[in-house]
């Protein structure tokens, strides 16, 4: 027999050494690199991948029926895979613990129209069932499975022959060939390998679930991330009922979508107006308190942003920015102390998405800045107003994406006024659109305002 053979890898980066180091030499991150010792292959495996009907194929467009997607009957859960999931892919879904990717995944499953089996590694059959239960998800078409060992989740594979497979969690399952503990970064990226390797094969969807570290980041290597087709972040406040679930990668589908979901006893519900409940707890009359619509993907929502202005008695200013590019919002005070004269400069600033989204799209710039403004002033904006537009560094609104969906939600939620960009007037010519107010630069709006 030959002998077990050690190297060290990098967490951060897969690289390899002979040696430990303190620090890795590829990616420069500190106490990264970890013992993992491989056992030799045995024969059997080696010969696996080399067969004579190995086949080659040409790019002509050619898609077989197989590569249909499975719907979850998750409408929300869905959107975010790209409209259902597909075959032979491998998706990952994180999140906090507790936060329901157990009951998230459960429930899709007992929906899916064909055989699907759940792994667990962290609860019993017993427990697995209490909470079908619970959330009232008996379903035929779901083996359940409690075991670690992934040979034998393997071997059970093949006996059941499901269409979907659900590890639950990828941390907790280990490959018998290799000595390191369940959880260690090799065994997570080796059975995640393994795991795509099966699924590219025979078409089966794998859904693995990931803890995630203190900082927010799924535990385990970033080439985990990087193997698996679609990477799922399951968010939320625990002490909210609401949780979203957004793509964070997808080989198959846009990463701007989002999945509203409302947790409760039964489980989770979907949130078919995510505008209504980011708008919820909205008071009116708070100066630096602003609307705004801002596309998630291929929906517009509507989000309250808020600012809160206090002088600054000593040192510099602060800026804290949340769900909100930082320098972003750097730029647009330096525009507002430039353009419109406010006295940004002696003052801190603070600013909040309500609803915990964080917003990339610079289409809430003129939301900011008239948040920013009304909290300086000390006076509320019109509640029935929205403010939607990019602001240049002249202090120019300029033209967004997309304005008519925007105006349609807006107007759903029956808000009269919506200031937008005067250049998106054009695209809106000869069609009937009520309530809007065209806007060139900040100044107008805040004449007009305050
Ligand atoms: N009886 C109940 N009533 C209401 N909500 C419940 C009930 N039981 C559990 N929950 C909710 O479900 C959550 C746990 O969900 P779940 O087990 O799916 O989370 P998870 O992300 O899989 O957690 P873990 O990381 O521990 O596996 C709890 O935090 C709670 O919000
Ligand atoms: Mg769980």
């Amino acid at each position: 027999m030959s002998k077990t053979k050690t190297k060290f890898v990098c967490a951060e980066c897969g690289y390899e050494s002979p040696t430990w180091l303190g620090k890795c030499p590829s990616c420069g991150a500190w106490n990264t690199l970890e013992e993992v010792k491989v056992l030799p292959k045995n024969a059997k495996r080696d010969s696996r991948g080399m067969s004579a009907d190995m086949e080659i194929f040409t790019l002509n467009g050619a898609v077989t029926s197989e590569s249909r997607r499975i719907l979850t009957g998750i409408s929300e859960f869905d959107r975010v895979l790209g409209g259902g999931l597909m075959p032979g892919s491998i998706v990952l879904v994180g999140g906090d613990p507790g936060i329901g990717k157990s009951t998230l995944v459960m429930q899709a499953s007992t929906r899916v129209n064909s055989e699907v089996l759940y792994v667990s590694g962290e609860e019993s059959v017993n427990q697995i069932n209490i909470r079908a239960k619970r959330l009232g998800v008996l379903a035929e078409n779901v083996k359940l499975f409690a075991e670690t060992d992934f040979e034998r989740i393997l071997s059970a594979i093949d006996k059941v022959k499901p269409k979907v497979v659900i590890i639950d969690s990828i941390q907790t399952v280990y490959d018998p060939n290799y000595e390191n503990a369940p959880g260690t970064v090799t065994q997570v990226r080796e059975v995640t390998a393994r795991l795509m390797q099966l699924s590219k094969t025979t078409g089966i969807v794998s859904i693995i679930i990931g803890h995630v570290t203190k900082d927010g980041f799924i535990a385990g290597p970033k080439i985990l991330e990087h193997i698996v087709d679609t990477v799922l972040q399951f968010e939320g406040e625990k002490n909210h009922a609401y949780r979203i679930l957004r793509a964070q990668k997808n080989r198959f589908g846009n990463t701007n979508e989002i999945g509203v979901f409302e947790m409760g006893e039964t489980g989770l519900k979907e949130v078919l107006n995510p505008s209504k409940i980011f708008l919820d707890q909205r008071e009116t009359e708070t100066p630096g308190s602003v609307i705004t619509a801002s596309l998630e993907g291929t929906r517009a929502v509507l989000l309250e942003v808020q600012a809160l202005a206090t002088p600054t008695n000593y040192g510099n200013p602060q800026r804290v920015s949340t769900g909100f590019d930082y320098r972003r919002l750097s730029i647009l005070l330096a525009v507002l102390e430039k353009r419109a004269k406010l006295r940004v400069g002696t003052h801190n600033v603070f600013l909040n998405i309500a609803g915990g989204l964080k917003i990339v799209e610079p289409a809430i710039d003129l939301a900011v800045c008239v948040a920013v403004a009304s909290s300086l002033f000390n006076k509320a904006v019109d509640g029935e107003a929205v403010f939607i537009g990019e602001v240049g560094l002249g202090g120019e609104v300029r033209t967004v994406s997309q304005i008519e969906k925007r105006i349609a939600e807006a107007q759903k939620l029956g808000f009269t006024k919506i200031f937008l960009p005067n250049g998106n007037m054009k695209s809106l010519k000869g069609k009937k659109v009520e309530n809007v107010i065209p806007v060139k630069n900040i100044n107008d709006v805040f004449n007009g305002l305050f």
